[in-house]
């Protein structure tokens, strides 16, 4: 096992009616003005947003909003953001929303604290030195945002999709009301089901040894997702299935299904320049590209795809060929991204990618040929066209 720090210092309040306790929570946190900032307008269709601001008032707690976080949210709202912050004094940042949401408002929260370009840090120029405090009322369980210390911003300028991890954005407050999941569209549920595998399997692929309890934790988030989604297939207001995947996106992210792991996070990496040139949804882009990958490098470490493949998906050991358990695993696993309607190629996302596309795509996320991605194995420029070739 690897040496690792662990930080969580998210307060999680979970179960029903708790986007009420929203006011509290900020006083709690000592916020006396509040940017309220949300996405493109499912918190109002739903009755969230009134109910957050009538608890925001109970408290006698001034508030400004700001809407309009779109999936894969944009770095020219940031800027609005940031200046209505500065502008208006507040002193705290409560995300009503998805994903998109929070990163959103993490990004604020960088800005407002900083003189410089907030761009600087999702281009890794400048490490963010403060942040304002930011909460969460979570209404999509996928990114895991909520306890994370990432956000991920789209620059419209050139369409790069760049994320900054950094503690200093780890949310105070998590309020998770599973019903509030209720409303979801069923392609967004079963993203965000894929997103919350992806997270574990990204820390799963890395060449340590000897990560018994991780390994565990790690099998428990896969295999409860797994059976969940399928619930929420035909039951998308089973409480108790709501209430696990929630868990389980937060706990996909806060660090601890890689506890001693270095993990890999080359799929996050091939997916987020999809998500930033197409603006497809997230956890669809990681199950498009997820089997091509896997069949490119799982010859670095088949004891560990063959692990995933016999005691996550319940395929049989071949000891006379473990290489064929890898790649039943492989097509376990993409057999039940299919049966949750999950996409298994770039094409069924919609995306007809062309040859230029592709070396496109590669020289981004290669930024711009000056790294290599992936854990199990080093991947350069050309690795990545030729995954996602593989993938398209
Ligand atoms: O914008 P609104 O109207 O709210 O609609 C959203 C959006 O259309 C809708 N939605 C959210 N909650 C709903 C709902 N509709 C009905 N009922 C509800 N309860 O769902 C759509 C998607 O929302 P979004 O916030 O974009 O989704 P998600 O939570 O999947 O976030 C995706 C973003 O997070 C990034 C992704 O790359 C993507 O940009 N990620 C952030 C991470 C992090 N900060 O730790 C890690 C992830 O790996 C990921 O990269
Ligand atoms: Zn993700």
């Amino acid at each position: 096992m690897q040496g690792f720090e662990y930080y969580t210092p998210t307060k999680v309040v979970f179960g029903k009616d708790t986007e009420n306790r929203a006011g509290e929570l900020v006083k709690e946190q000592k916020g006396t003005k509040v940017l309220v900032h949300y996405g493109t307008g499912s918190v109002k269709r739903s009755g969230l947003l009134d109910r957050v601001l009538a608890s925001l008032d109970k408290e006698g707690i001034p508030h400004v909003e700001l809407g309009g976080a779109v999936p894969n949210p944009r770095l020219s709202l940031v800027y609005q953001g940031i200046e209505l912050c500065k502008k208006e004094g507040v002193d705290f940042i409560l995300a009503v929303g998805g994903g998109s949401a929070i990163d959103s408002a993490k990004a604020i929260a960088y800005g407002v604290r900083d003189d410089g370009d907030v761009w600087d840090f999702y281009a890794k120029i400048r490490v963010p030195q403060d942040a304002l405090p930011v909460g969460v009322v979570l209404t999509l369980a996928a990114t895991g945002s909520e306890m994370s210390n990432s956000s991920v911003i789209t620059n419209e300028d050139g369409w790069l999709k760049r994320g900054c991890n950094c503690d200093l954005s780890r949310p105070r407050f998590a309020i998770m009301n599973p019903e509030l999941t209720y409303t979801l569209p069923e392609y967004q549920t079963m993203s965000g089901c894929v997103d919350i595998m992806m997270h574990t399997l990204e820390r799963w692929f890395s060449h340590e040894k000897d990560t018994e309890l991780t390994d565990y934790l790690a099998e428990g988030v896969l295999k409860t997702v797994m059976h969940q989604a399928k619930v929420l297939l035909t039951d998308p207001e089973n409480y108790e299935a709501r209430s696990e995947v929630f868990w389980a996106g937060s706990l996909s992210h806060n660090g601890l299904t890689g506890c001693g792991r270095a993990g890999d996070w080359a799929c996050h990496q091939l997916e987020h320049e999809l998500g930033g040139m197409f603006d497809v949804t997230h956890g669809a882009g990681l199950a498009a590209v997820w089997g091509s990958w896997a069949r490119y490098v799982y010859k670095s470490d088949v004891a560990r795809f063959a692990k995933l493949a016999v005691d996550v998906l319940g395929v049989p050991y071949d000891y006379a060929d473990p290489e064929r358990t890898v790649l039943e695993g492989i097509e376990a696993m993409e057999a039940f991204f299919r049966s949750i309607h999950m996409p298994v190629s770039i094409s069924e996302l919609g995306v007809e990618l062309t040859d230029d596309q592709i070396e496109e795509l590669a020289y981004k996320c290669s930024h711009m040929d000056k790294r290599t991605i992936g854990g199990v194995q080093q991947l350069d420029r050309n690795d990545m066209a030729e995954i996602y070739r593989m993938a398209r």
